[in-house]
């Protein structure tokens, strides 16, 4: 039994037949609606979520599946005390797979070691992300061909952003990717992933504070949100929330074929009137997100392609 708790749980050629598959998924979508009858996904929810528990939702009914579970802490008995390790033993009894976000770092590895069905970590704290990254890579290699010979720039919260951590930890593993890390000093990516990740594998970084400097260079542009949620301080948020937003006027600085990612939800980093700019990938990255979950699903319940 597999579980995805970190993107580096899957080798670059696991990901690239998951990308595959996704890709035959988007192209060939109702030869998929049965592969799944009869399973049923688990969606435990202790953090609010919009994209990542309904595309699960999405793609397990997309599958032929059933679906479960709580969007809210509070509407579980995680609000009487129950433990996540005492959670996961009972879904394991009513589900066949499950996704499980959690505000606290490590949580789906705990409940991983409990859980007798697979388990998916569809984000923990500020920790990782790994179902965003598929869905990020599925989205870079549509938009540029490839996912080698790659300036991608990360703008924003690195600190907190648990989409940036994953990704870059993924990314590190093709050849000839450089990251430009821009954000304000107080929101640098955290030594863990600047030491481990980065000089680790001799990865070649940039740390800078100004957007407009790095566009020209970028072949992708990941924005972030400043994670409200993760700020112990109320003023430093105010303080840091409006440090980067990108608009037509910037726009202008980057490559005609640079492409603009964001996990989403956006608040105002990116101005809405980028959305109509052909480089705008970011809506279209949410939709590959129910695609690259579906492939993912049919791995870890080890589903065959149809015929
Ligand atoms: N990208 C992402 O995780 O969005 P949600 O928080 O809406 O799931």
């Amino acid at each position: 039994m597999r579980h995805l708790l970190n993107p580096l749980d899957f080798s670059v050629e696991e990901i690239d037949d998951l990308l595959a598959l996704a890709r035959d998924i988007e192209q060939n979508l109702p030869g998929y609606a049965h592969v799944c009858d009869g399973k049923k996904l688990a969606t435990l929810f202790y953090e609010p979520s919009t994209r990542t528990r309904l595309s699960f939702e999405a793609a397990m009914l997309n599958l032929g599946g059933n679906v479960l579970g709580f969007s809210s802490a509070n509407s579980s008995s995680a609000a009487k005390g129950e433990s996540v390790a005492d959670t996961i033993r009972m879904i394991s009894c009513y589900a066949d797979i499950c996704a499980m976000r959690h505000p606290k770092e490590g949580a789906a590895f705990v409940a991983a070691q409990k859980a007798q069905i697979p388990v998916i970590n569809a984000g923990d704290g500020g920790h990782q992300h790994p179902t965003q990254t598929l869905t990020d890579l599925m989205t870079i290699r549509s938009m540029k061909g490839r996912l080698d010979n790659l300036t991608v720039g990360f703008c924003g919260d690195l600190k907190f952003g648990r989409t940036v951590h994953s990704l870059i930890n993924a990314m590190v593993r093709y050849p000839n990717v450089k990251f430009i890390l821009i954000s304000p000093p107080e929101l640098r990516i955290p030594d863990n992933i600047r030491d481990d990740v980065l000089i680790a594998n001799n990865v070649p970084f940039e740390e800078v504070g100004n957007l407009d400097d790095a566009l020209g260079q970028l072949d992708i542009l990941y924005m972030t949100r400043v994670q409200k949620e993760r700020f112990f301080n109320e003023e430093d948020y105010i303080r840091l929330k409006d440090c980067y937003i990108l608009d037509k006027k910037k726009m202008k600085l980057a490559k005609e074929d640079m492409y603009v990612l964001h996990p989403l939800p956006r608040v105002n980093e990116i101005s809405v009137e980028v959305d109509d700019d052909p480089r705008a990938a970011y809506f279209k990255q949410a939709q590959y997100g129910v695609y690259v979950r579906m492939a993912l699903i049919m791995r870890l319940l080890e589903v065959q392609k149809p015929c």
